[in-house]
């Protein structure tokens, strides 16, 4: 096999994307689609892979920063081919071929830049084009191919006139091509172009020039080389990629109620016979049980829940652990660090945040649990409130082993509630309660009886 190693663009606006950040950052399916591209050329374990970086440079650096990936920096962004000359350092004494990529492309997958690399080394050639066929080739380069496979010219879409417009082989801009004759020809591109850049499809009449013939590699999958220029783009490589996403998890078991309104990101994993119902999405590395349901409007990120969890719906879970057994919801909140363990019932409009809650505890209403450790066999009653800030400093609530929390109870925290405690509803409990005792902290009901007119109105007109 021949040598090889990547060159990879990055280093454009993204002007069509209209937006404040760099393209290649742009997510899809959860990740900075530049990530899935330097993930397909590392599959390939080539030697070196160069990284071109402009816009917003420092950015994609520090999200992508790894010791195997050369960052080359093109100031100012003067066009692919001029992305691509920024590399010949990096190429220089390099008797191989250089596989060119976009960074905006992040549907491509390795098998297909591998069938690539076998057309390149088997036809002996120099430069080869990836290329495919649109329906509607509109934005990309026309890919002017003749009977024997050879390239005779790209044409991008604002240079072409109204013939050329009708070709559909269109430029996928991935190619392959020797090192040293990449290097040469590039020195000789003019920026003689709509946009005034230097265009790398002029490699091709550079080719032709040195009596080089450029090939074409057609690939039938025209979807796994869509580029992203506009935010309509972005939304159908999303599509597609949570299609796969989809398709893998169904395949593994999962049953989807309707595949299409679920946005898994691509990390996520799912067991056996769970279901998840329409509306839902799964973010980060999350990893959901078996045998779990997950009703509509939820929203779970980097969490792992166990087996046999119910999540009822409008249920938001945001880097927390759920242990087997557990409901949750509808309507509950748990937010960063918080543990839920067996067994556990979180009830409707119950937030908690940085709290453990043990085996079998209840939190069924109404509740807000902070920076709390709740035993096993607790019960919290409706509208309970660990008062864990005191404007400063957030404080600790513990309350162990059997407790029974009745309705309407605050904690002002820092505060502990010793095993088997029952805590009277209505109270605000300042102070540590010893273990199997009753604390109740409210004033005690008076009674008064009303003189007539004192009231509620009597006659419905005075209601
Ligand atoms: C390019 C090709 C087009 C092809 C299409 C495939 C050229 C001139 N056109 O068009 O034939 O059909 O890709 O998707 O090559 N970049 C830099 N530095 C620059 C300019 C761009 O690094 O100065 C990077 C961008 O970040 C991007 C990639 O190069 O990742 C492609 O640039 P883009 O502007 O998207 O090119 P297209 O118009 O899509
Ligand atoms: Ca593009």
């Amino acid at each position: 096999m021949e040598r090889y190693g990547a060159v990879i663009l990055a280093a454009g606006k993204g002007t069509r994307m209209k937006s404040n950040y760099c393209k290649v950052l742009h997510a899809v399916a959860g990740r900075p689609m530049l990530g899935y591209v330097l993930d397909a050329v590392r599959n390939l374990r080539l030697e070196k892979i160069c990284v071109v970086v402009g816009h917003q440079a420092d950015d994609v650096v520090h999200r992508f920063d790894s010791s195997d990936l050369n960052f080359v920096i093109q100031e100012p962004q003067m066009g692919t081919g001029h992305a691509v000359k920024q590399c010949s350092k990096l190429f220089q004494g390099f008797s191989g071929h250089v596989l060119i990529m976009c960074g905006d492309t992040p549907l491509v997958t390795p098998q297909l830049l591998s069938d690539f690399i076998s057309f390149h080394e088997s036809r002996s050639s120099k430069l080869t084009v990836l290329t495919t066929r649109l329906e509607n080739p509109f934005g990309y380069g026309r890919v002017d191919v003749d009977d024997h496979g050879i390239v005779l010219r790209i044409v991008e879409e604002r240079d072409s006139d109204q013939i050329e417009k009708l070709i559909k082989e269109i430029n996928t801009g991935i190619y392959l091509v020797q090192s040293q004759l990449l290097f040469d020809l590039l020195e000789n591109l003019k920026n003689d172009n709509d946009q005034n850049e230097y265009y790398l499809t002029d490699l091709i009449s550079e080719a032709h020039g040195a009596n080089v013939r450029p090939l074409a590699f057609h690939t039938e999958q025209d979807t796994v080389v869509v580029g992203v220029n506009s935010r309509n783009d972005l939304a159908k490589v999303n599509s597609l990629m949570w299609n796969s996403i989809r398709n893998r998890l169904m395949s593994e078991g999962v049953t989807l109620l309707d595949p299409g309104t679920f946005y898994p990101d691509g990390d996520v994993t799912i067991g056996f016979d769970t279901t998840i119902c329409p509306n839902v999405m799964i973010s980060g590395s999350s990893s959901i049980g078996e045998e779990c349901y997950i009703e509509p409007g939820c929203v779970i990120n980097d969490s792992t829940i166990g087996n046999r969890v119910r999540i009822l719906s409008g249920s938001k879970l945001d880097k927390v652990e759920v242990d087997s057994d557990v409901f949750i919801g509808p309507m509950a909140h748990l937010r960063p660090e918080t543990k839920i363990g067996r067994r556990v019932k979180i009830g409707n409009f119950v937030e908690i945040k940085k709290s453990i809650v043990g085996v079998g505890s209840k939190a069924s209403h109404l509740t807000y649990l902070g920076d709390s450790q709740i035993g096993e066999n607790v019960n919290i009653g409706c509208g309970t409130i660990t008062c864990n800030y005191d404007g400063k400093t957030k404080h600790p609530t513990i309350i162990e082993d059997r407790c029974f929390v009745g309705s309407d109870v605050q904690f002002v925290a820092p505060v502990r509630v010793g095993s088997g405690s029952v805590i009277g509803a209505g109270s605000t409990i300042t102070k540590d309660v010893p273990k199997n005792s009753l604390a109740v902290a409210r004033s005690k009901q008076k009674v008064f009886p009303l003189r007539f007119g004192q009231g509620l109105a009597t006659k419905n007109e005075d209601r």
